[in-house]
């Protein structure tokens, strides 16, 4: 964005402040506090897990998986882990779970059900079946020791299943969120098992609340979190694009969607959360976007470099008229297309915001530092932003409407 708009920095603290205050805003002290305690136990936990297993089914929806896959496709963990991540129990598709249970014919696996609350019903029915499927490889006993159940510390359905057989169990602090909660075990447990280095993540949002949280008017967060309000309540853009160059930030996207959605969507209001890859979708929604309708602002979110790119080979008589980019690196083209869309989307009219996360030591560019940094870095403005809506952060009533319809059409009791 080329103009600058004047912030309420004395407002901007009180939000703070309000969040420190509020009954979920635990995930607020966590870079700081985090449990040594805890951490321990999830790696101890994880390094079992990794010793005897394949792969580990996260079973969970929304806040319970968005956050830990994010991370784990972001950073490539799947092509380098000893034990895979598989994702279930986050749809109702019988064909998506015959997939993974095929998938885990002749593995070693375990199980680690995420739910707050215990009762959801599309990790519960893939929890039973996958349950059933564990007991039938190891019998009852060693299926028991290979379930890690991530769920509320005092009460629930998945609490009470725990304790009665007796599973390795993780907490979902009672003042956290499901998808405040990535920094926790429910994020934490899956991504330690996939070889993350997940103090890296916790460093990354300690070192988040530093830079951006103690001087307010040197802060981009702050800047961010006003400036999205602003184009929402001045500018009339009732759509916040958000987008970027790297496949591998697909899920990243979507927990960034879960979070902004379910904490702003309220009292018919919020700004719309959408996101693109780029340059993929330049060549689906880059029309739209460049010329449709100019309710939009858009977010680009631009990491380091990786060290070691893809560069372009030369080929002596080549037809394909790439010789001007025959020896540069993919990173530099990528670097100039994303250049060029902001140029050109803000010519079309739509404001840009653009975030930018380095990690120079990286070799992958995108790391578990600046990863961390941006999970805390969202969560933080999305909490001031659905503040200034006027709504509350850390509810979600509305989705609560489906699940009353569904549940009268299966009969339930
Ligand atoms: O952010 C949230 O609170 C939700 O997305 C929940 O995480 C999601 O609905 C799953 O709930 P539960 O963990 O209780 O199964």
């Amino acid at each position: 964005m080329n103009n600058k708009i004047d912030i309420d920095y004395k407002l901007a603290d009180e939000l703070i402040e309000k969040i420190k205050n509020n009954p979920m805003g635990d995930w607020f002290t966590l870079p700081e506090n985090f449990s040594a305690h805890e951490f321990r136990r999830i790696k101890e936990v994880a390094a079992r897990v990794r010793d005897n297993s394949d792969y580990l089914v996260c079973i969970g929806i929304g806040g319970s998986y968005l956050g830990a896959r994010a991370v784990y496709e972001a950073l490539g963990l799947d092509d380098t882990t000893k034990c895979k991540l598989l994702f279930a129990g986050n749809s109702l598709s019988s064909r998506e779970l015959k997939r993974i249970l095929k998938e885990l014919e002749g593995h070693d696996f375990s199980i680690n059900v995420i739910s707050k609350s215990g009762t959801t019903l599309e990790p519960a029915v893939a929890f039973r079946i996958l349950k059933q499927a564990l007991i039938e490889k190891y019998g009852e006993a060693e299926a028991m020791k290979r379930i890690i159940a991530t769920t509320d510390p005092e009460s629930g359905a998945l609490h009470d299943e725990a304790k009665r057989n007796g599973y390795e169990t993780f907490d979902v602090p009672s003042g956290i969120g499901g998808r405040y909660s990535v920094l926790t075990a429910v994020g934490l447990f899956p991504l330690a098992v996939a070889g993350c280095h997940i103090g890296g993540l916790i460093e990354g949002a300690r070192h988040c609340k530093e830079s951006q949280l103690t001087n307010l008017q040197e802060s981009m967060l702050i800047t961010y979190a006003f400036t999205r309000f602003y184009l929402y309540d001045q500018c009339d853009c009732d759509v916040e694009v958000l987008a970027s160059f790297e496949p591998c930030l697909l899920y990243f996207n979507e927990w960034w969607k879960q979070l902004f959605g379910e904490s702003e969507g309220k009292n018919k209001q919020g700004i719309f959360p959408a996101s693109v890859i780029y340059s993929t979708d330049l060549h689906s929604l880059g029309q739209y976007m460049q010329d449709g309708r100019r309710n939009i602002f858009e977010t680009f979110l631009k990491f380091s470099h990786e060290k070691a790119p893809l560069t372009v080979p030369a080929i002596q008589d080549a037809l394909d008229g790439l010789g001007y980019l025959e020896g540069r690196p993919m990173t530099e083209i990528s670097d100039k297309a994303l250049t060029a869309t902001i140029r050109a989307h803000d010519s079309g009219g739509i404001s840009t915001l653009t975030i930018e996360v380095l990690d120079p030591e990286s070799e992958q560019g995108i790391s578990e530092l600046s990863l961390g940094f941006l999970i805390f870095f969202f969560e933080t403005a999305c909490a001031i932003s659905a503040m200034l809506h006027g709504v509350d952060p850390f509810n979600q009533p509305g989705v609560e409407n489906y699940k009353k319809e569904m549940f009268s059409l299966l009969g339930k009791e």
